[in-house]
């Protein structure tokens, strides 16, 4: 790192400035959703430290259990974002519904949407979690905000971003003109810049998926899988590597940063369910993020970011990374599709 890094202050005011890539409004707010990450990378951070590990006994609407370190998350986003005059109402896979902001203040004309804790059974064993996030716009001439105005496709985003509790805390974000890492640098005491334009490799031999479901998937994912691990011998002609962190920040990281795919297709489990991960909390911010950086983002043959969302928590299949290879997995997708139901 230079001996004069940039912070990410300094970077939003150029990106307001020089670029014209957004209103300062947004600088404030991306600003804001930053300064609470650092809050809550210094309670993960503290963990046992602080008595802060461990379950409680509450589910959260999806019906999962959650743990106490879910909740700090979700109340330090709130509680950091709802004063600041950016927002009109906040969204978060921990609230069953939508926190408008309340009258003693300011409205502003954006929507914030996150996934306070993402790899939350991953908290007590230390290994990397984090926090995901997307910025929407309000329609113009809204009084009252409802749900119904957060269900916009994810290509409406006007931002995205997420930022890993690991060896590092790293905020990684896009204004739609590509995408930035930073650190979080405890002797600066904020994120610095850390890399400048992320791409993803278009070819991969990396891919992610829990491979316990294997039973369960549809005949496309379990093609293009059969046909990674079947290896130099097989139709892919080269052999493959395979990860699974159990954090979608991290293993989305990965891909950003050496390339790979990271799946959770829909599987036979829960049929009428489209997928394990959230739509707006997950799947949409991470595609924009992956789509920004050069790679693509699917739900099967259609784009995620082009899925009409019908309900704030609703469910998705991801499947994203290294073009070449999601690219693929479309083609498979298209193939199922068209051929005759058996
Ligand atoms: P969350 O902790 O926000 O509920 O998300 C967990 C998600 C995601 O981070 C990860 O990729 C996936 O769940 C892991 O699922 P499995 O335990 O089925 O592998
Ligand atoms: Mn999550
Ligand atoms: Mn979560």
């Amino acid at each position: 790192m230079s001996d004069n890094p940039v912070s990410l202050s300094r970077w939003l005011i150029e990106q307001q400035r020089s670029h014209g890539h957004i209103p300062g409004s947004l600088r404030l707010l991306i600003e804001q959703v930053a300064r609470a990450c650092k809050r809550i990378s210094r309670a993960v951070n503290r963990g046992a430290a602080q008595g802060i590990l461990g379950s409680l006994p509450s589910s959260n609407v999806q019906g999962e259990v959650q743990k106490q370190l879910d909740v700090i998350a979700n109340d330090v986003l709130l509680e950091a974002n709802e004063w600041g005059g950016h927002l009109a109402a906040i969204a978060s896979e921990e609230l069953e519904r939508i926190h408008p902001i309340p009258h003693r203040f300011p409205r502003g004309e954006y929507l914030l949407l996150y996934d306070p804790l993402d790899g939350s059974s991953n908290i007590e064993v230390n290994v990397t979690i984090g926090t995901i996030f997307s910025v929407l716009h309000l329609d113009e001439g809204v009084e009252e905000v409802q749900a119904a105005h957060f269900l916009q496709p994810g290509s409406r985003q006007v931002a995205a971003g997420y930022c890993t509790y690991g060896p590092q805390t790293t905020l990684v974000l896009t204004l739609g003109h590509g995408v930035c890492a930073f650190t979080l640098d405890a002797d600066q005491g904020g994120f610095v810049l850390a890399q400048q334009d992320l791409r993803i490799p278009a070819a991969t031999s990396e891919f992610a998926i829990n491979m316990s479901n294997m039973r369960h998937w549809a005949q496309p994912v379990r093609r293009y899988i059969d046909e990674c691990l079947a290896g130099r011998e097989g139709p892919r002609g080269k052999d493959f590597n395979m990860r699974w962190v159990g954090s979608m920040v991290a293993d989305v990281h990965r891909v950003l940063q050496r390339g790979g795919v990271f799946l959770y297709p829909w599987d036979r489990r829960e049929p009428r369910r489209a997928g394990r991960l959230r739509l707006m909390y997950e799947a949409n911010p991470m595609a924009l993020l992956v789509e920004q950086a050069g790679g693509l983002a699917i739900a099967g043959s259609q784009r995620i970011l082009d899925i009409q969302p019908e309900e704030l928590h609703q469910r998705a299949a991801v499947m994203l990374g290294s073009r070449d290879e999601i690219e693929r997995l479309r083609q498979y997708h298209l193939e199922a599709e068209a051929a005759p139901a058996a």
